[in-house]
């Protein structure tokens, strides 16, 4: 019995904040059977912090699916013709020196296939996204996964974990849904905000904006000439200066909102669809006003998400409280143990 269940980590290694859930698959069911997450901002003690929260995490795999982001990875949006999936990466290989910025033969090159859609003559065209990463990034990244004693078994993207976290919402509480609709999941981290929109589950948009919390953070120090640790813990409990704190971001998060939505205009021209509903996760998300100010701008119904509902949980292991509090910051790493 117990050989049948499947244990994976997924590992969110974000730019300020690590989070890991194990997610084990047990008959039907998922159970999240560990979860930890610690507060690192500065990369040269990324792997220390890394090893202090499987510590902590006691996590029963080893099996670990990962992300990798960053000025070293760049996403293109391309289009092919038609073709077997097995065959889409090789194609996009031979034609890549044409859309990435590095040389061919240093980068590591994945391609997801997006949409199907008809072209100008009515033949099936392929919306693909290729993620090119530098071998060197990809295998550093992977070096230090396997001297923490972890068992690299995929490495994807942000915005693909959210789809894939998605998705496995929609197993574990089937008929939340309306089949046919367009929803377009918002993953706001510290330093950028991951966006993919799907259509009965099936990606059709993906990008990253470079922009987050920390942009909020420091737009509260300079308007209260404070220094952005305490423009930090103020932006996360800011008790009755609440209406400061939002004016004081209010600019920042206009800009972003506006950002986002031309992601939004870009898909509704190209698909000829509507983006109906928004969701949104990240640890920004857990900012109380988010919510309604992004609503008003992207005139769309907009709600904080919350990737853990319907998955079960081993509570013996995990921090119930801690989970559920935090749970729209978890949803990358949710997608990542679910795409595995
Ligand atoms: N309670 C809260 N209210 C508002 N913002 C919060 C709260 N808790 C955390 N944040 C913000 O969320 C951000 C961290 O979220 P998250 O863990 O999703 O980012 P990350 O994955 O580390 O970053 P990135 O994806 O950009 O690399 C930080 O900017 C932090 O200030
Ligand atoms: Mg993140």
């Amino acid at each position: 019995m117990l050989k049948q269940r499947k244990s994976i980590v997924g590992l969110d290694i974000g730019s300020s904040s690590i989070k890991a859930v194990e997610l084990t698959r047990d008959k039907y069911d998922f159970v999240i059977t560990g979860y930890s997450q610690i507060e690192v901002h500065n990369e040269a003690a990324r792997q220390e912090a890394i090893a202090e929260l499987l510590r902590a995490a006691r996590f029963r795999s080893k099996r670990v699916a990962t992300a990798v982001s960053g000025k070293n990875v760049v996403f293109r949006y391309i289009s092919m013709p038609e073709m077997p999936e097995d065959k889409l990466v090789q194609a996009v290989r031979l034609d890549a020196d044409k859309y990435i910025p590095f040389a061919v033969e240093d980068v590591e090159i994945d391609a997801q296939k997006l949409a199907l859609v008809q072209d100008g003559n009515n033949k099936n065209e392929m919306k693909v996204l290729l993620v090119a990463a530098k071998k060197s990034v990809v295998a550093d990244h992977s070096r230090m996964l396997v001297e923490l004693g972890l068992q690299p078994v995929a490495v994807g993207v942000d915005g693909f974990a959210l789809g894939n976290a998605w998705e496995l919402g929609d197993m574990v509480n089937p008929g939340i849904q309306d089949p046919g609709r367009t929803v377009a999941l918002v993953d706001i981290g510290a330093t950028k905000a991951s966006i993919n929109i799907l259509r009965d589950n099936v990606s059709y948009f993906a990008r990253e904006v470079p922009m987050g919390g920390q942009d909020l953070t420091n737009a509260i120090a300079r308007r209260l000439g404070i220094e952005p640790a305490q423009a930090e813990t103020m932006k996360r409990d800011p008790g009755a200066e609440v209406a400061v704190v939002q004016e004081a971001v209010a600019q920042v998060l206009e800009d972003l909102g506006n950002e986002i939505n031309l992601s939004f205009d870009f898909f509704e021209n190209q698909f000829d669809g509507e983006v109906q509903e928004v969701f949104l996760t990240g640890g920004t998300a857990l900012l109380p006003f988010l919510e309604e100010s992004f609503e008003r701008i992207f005139e769309k119904r907009t709600k904080t998400w919350n990737p853990i509902e319907g998955l079960k949980v081993k509570a013996d292991n995990v921090d119930v409280e801690a989970l559920n509090q935090l749970a729209p910051q978890l949803a990358v790493a949710i997608g990542l143990a679910a795409a595995s």
